[in-house]
């Protein structure tokens, strides 16, 4: 069954027509705009394309927030300090309103797509000029052009299924790294997580414009690509012609050209005996896997819905790790989920040790209004959270640096990133499975792939030489 996921072309021409008039309104003035962003890639990913609409409206992109004309805060919702992060930041701009009452000011991304949220935007936040939920990115001319005629504010929620608009314009932040969506929203509604109800449901982009934006990427230069989407593996579930993120990922490795591609993320309860072997469909897939596990425990995964246990967990990890040598695996936990026991913890560490995975991302357990989560009995205090997060980044810390110790010794090819922020002299450059590598280099190699041979280690970056 086909579905239909995009925006009409009627609705990108009404879009085109908003924008050609703000180009007039703001023409010769020299207007700037900021773009902030918290949370994911997702996040990032979006915050590119308002960017691009930006520019394509006349603005300059500015890194000054003090002096912008239009300021959009792309916000995030997954745990408590993200939302109060994000307030924060929204707080501050009313001073840019006061010195100038001309600034505009725009609010997107997940938070606001909790009603809760918005009613505190429309009314504790007075000079928010407009917020626009992550599906209605392409109506921005329409929010600037409303603002810049002092129209109503406005409040724009996305529908459940929102659609997908292709061909927006982006400003991308590397030349050599890029995000490309492969699907948008999920359908998994995991206990914990607010993301379903912000991003809504699933919807799939057609693998041809997929391609041809990898396409037209690699052309361009860059190096390294990651396929995003909440859950990746339940990528074209809803397209007609059987299409599946192995199909994808075939097709991306028999494209010409030298670069790595990542996945990011993926859910084990669709992680196929398929998808394990696509990895393997060509050089440029890069050897590494994230297969977020969130507790070791089968009593917690059912709690936390995620439909898979420890036994179907592990037989995934240990296919990948059979099938591609010297995978580097990594994973996110969430410690202290409700009614999570000192016995369910101990298991989560006992499959850290199990899996030995390279980095693993540790969250405590932040309640989301509005979900399942928040409503459970046995909500486990802050003090036992913290300590439960400490012994496990002490148990992972450990893991991490032998690991990396283990590279001594080896040369690895490495894309280099730039210059490291403290040190003029040294580079900073990743692996392919995205492990940090230091060197020190007379010649600039940002955005090249070398080889560099390590000579030291520690828990969370590897050293070496070209
Ligand atoms: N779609 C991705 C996850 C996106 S959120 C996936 O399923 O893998 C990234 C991570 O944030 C999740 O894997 C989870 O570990 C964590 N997370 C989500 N909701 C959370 C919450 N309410 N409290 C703490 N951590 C949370
Ligand atoms: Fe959240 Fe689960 Fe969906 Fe990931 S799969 S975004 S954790 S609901
Ligand atoms: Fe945050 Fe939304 Fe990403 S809630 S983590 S920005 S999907």
């Amino acid at each position: 069954m086909m579905l239909d996921n995009f925006v009409s072309a009627e609705e990108l021409a009404r879009q085109a027509g908003l924008s050609s008039k703000v180009c007039e309104l703001i023409r010769n003035k020299n207007l700037t705009a900021f773009v902030i962003t918290l949370g994911c890639q997702q996040n990032e990913a979006d915050s590119e394309r308002i960017r691009g609409v930006l520019r394509s409206l006349g603005y300059t992109i500015t890194q000054d927030e003090t002096i912008a004309d239009i300021i959009i805060v792309n916000t995030c919702a997954i745990r408590e300090h993200a939302e109060k992060r994000a307030l924060s930041i929204i707080g501050r701009y009313k001073h840019n309103k006061t010195r100038n009452p001309d600034t505009i000011i725009g609010v997107c991304g997940c938070m606001p797509a909790q009603e809760h949220r918005l009613n505190q935007l429309k009314h504790s936040y007075h000079y928010v000029d407009f917020v626009f939920g992550t599906g209605s990115l392409h109506r921005l001319p329409e929010f600037v052009y409303n603002a810049l005629t002092k129209g109503k504010r406005m409040f724009v929620m996305d529908e459940e299924r929102p659609k997908i608009a292709e061909g927006l314009p982006v400003i991308r932040e590397s030349a050599h790294k890029a995000w490309v969506s492969i699907m948008y929203g999920c359908n998994n509604f995991c206990t914990y997580c607010i993301v379903p109800y912000v991003r809504g449901r699933e919807r799939s982009r057609l693998p041809e414009d997929i391609i041809n934006e990898i396409k037209a990427l690699v052309d361009s230069g860059c190096k390294d690509i990651t396929l995003l989407g909440q859950n990746v593996n339940s990528y074209g579930k809803e397209l007609e012609g059987g299409y599946n993120i192995s199909y994808l990922l075939r097709e991306i490795a028999s494209l010409e050209g030298e670069f790595w591609v990542h996945l990011m993320t993926s859910h084990p309860k669709d992680a196929s005996d398929e998808l394990v072997h696509a990895l393997g469909a060509g050089e440029n897939i890069a050897n590494c896997f994230h297969l977020p596990l969130q507790s070791g425990s089968d009593a917690i995964l059912k709690k936390m819905n995620r439909h898979y246990d420890i036994e179907r967990y592990m037989s995934i990890i240990n296919k990948l790790k059979q099938t591609h040598k010297d995978i580097v695996l990594t994973t996110d936990i969430i410690v202290g989920f409700p009614g999570e026991t000192d016995d369910d913890f101990e298991k989560t560490l006992d499959i850290i040790k199990q899996v030995e995975y390279d980095s693993v991302y540790t969250f405590l357990f932040s309640p989301r209004r509005g979900t399942p989560a928040y409503e459970m009995e046995n909500q486990i205090p802050e003090h036992i959270k913290k300590a439960r997060f400490e012994r496990l980044n002490e148990v992972q810390n450990e893991i991490s640096r032998a690991k990396n110790e283990a590279m001594i010794g080896k040369t690895v090819k490495v894309l280099v990133d730039g210059k490291s922020k403290n040190n003029d002299q040294i580079y900073t450059s990743r692996t392919e499975g995205n492990k940090i590598v230091h060197f020190e280099a007379d010649e600039d190699y940002t955005g090249k792939f070398i080889n560099i041979k390590i000579t030291r280690a520690d828990t969370f970056a590897l050293y070496g030489e070209i």
